[in-house]
């Protein structure tokens, strides 16, 4: 192997330009050439492809986003996009791509070393719901960014005495809200892998706990379950105390990394090439029970994941 890609797909996050930064130099340190391939498979396929040297990641193991931009692609979702695709690696030399990006990512890598050119995926997703993984690049930076923004309306909350509900992100997956719901003390929270749609159990437990004198009620809403602004208002109607609802949003993508971020991000950036270089392909890198591991993409793909139901039911009696 003489030249690799590196691109970044799907939805950015924090931590991204570390894993960058980590292919490009160790790929020097090990003799190859490095090309950047900007915007994910579309750029792949719009030959957006850019000579990478060590000088090109200084300075962004800090910041948040990616510097070779990310895209969705639905050309390369077919067969002949991923024809193209392979074709124009080896047009450039390129035998060796680190994708870095979730499941719809590693599914284009996968393509790509059906056709012969060796390939890695890195974990690159907020919401924690790669199933292979413990850890996923941006999810720190992101359940911290939330955790703050949390805290903030929480302030706020108790001094109007208020309801508030607060909606993360994390698509289908509840992994965001379920760590800010124990993070900052929320009085429930709100997950898809386990709600059952119950409103009025919560409309009770806010009646009771105002009971009690508690003085702000916080509900961590996951963007999976969705509908805050309704929730707030059918809230607010049945116990009549006032109820707002924020939606975090793109606030949860942003920001410089943590140093968990970075620190992973780079381990896993540094793995990539070093599989690449022992003549690895078709692999994801993850971190499970401590340990940096890889796995074959498909049985990576086939995994299950599912929330830990011990921090679910800690959550519950922590609430209290
Ligand atoms: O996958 C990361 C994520 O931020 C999800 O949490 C969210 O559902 C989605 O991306 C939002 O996507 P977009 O930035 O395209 O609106």
């Amino acid at each position: 192997i003489k030249t690799i890609g590196v691109l970044t797909s799907g939805g950015d996050a924090p931590g991204m330009n570390a894993a960058i930064r980590a292919v490009v130099r160790t790929a020097l340190a090990s003799g190859l050439n490095v090309k950047g391939i900007r915007r994910g498979f579309s750029g792949l396929l719009e030959e957006d492809i850019v000579e990478m040297d060590a000088k090109s990641v200084s300075d962004i193991i800090q910041r948040g986003g990616t510097v070779l931009y990310t895209a969705r692609s639905k050309e390369f979702m077919t067969s002949e996009g991923q024809d193209k695709g392979a074709a124009i690696c080896r047009k450039h030399g390129i035998d060796g791509v680190v994708v870095i990006g979730g499941d719809g990512s590693f599914q284009g890598a996968e393509k790509l070393a059906a056709r012969g050119i060796n390939t890695i995926g890195l974990p690159g997703t907020i919401d924690l719901d790669i199933a292979c993984t413990d850890y996923t690049i941006g999810f720190d930076t992101a359940v911290n960014t939330a955790m703050e923004a949390i805290d903030k309306v929480r302030d706020t909350s108790t001094s109007h005495e208020r309801c508030s509900i607060i909606e993360v992100m994390g698509r289908n997956a509840g992994y965001i809200a379920l760590w800010c719901g124990i993070a900052n003390g929320a009085e429930d929270i709100l997950i898809p892998e386990r709600y059952d749609h119950n409103e009025q159990r919560i409309i009770d437990s806010i009646v009771q706990r105002k009971k009690l004198g508690k003085k702000h009620h916080i509900i961590v809403n996951a963007e999976g379950i969705g509908d805050s602004y309704g929730m707030a208002k059918r809230i607010e109607a049945a116990t009549g105390i006032e109820t707002r609802a924020t939606i975090i949003g793109h606030i949860q993508r942003g920001g410089s990394p943590t140093c968990m971020d970075r620190m992973y991000a780079s381990a896993m950036g540094s793995i990539a090439v070093d599989l690449l270089c022992k003549g690895a392909s078709n692999r994801v890198v993850g971190y499970r029970d401590g340990k940096f591991v890889d796995y074959d993409i498909e049985e990576a793909l086939a995994m299950k994941k599912d929330v830990d139901q011990y921090l679910y039911d800690m959550a519950k009696k922590l609430s209290q």
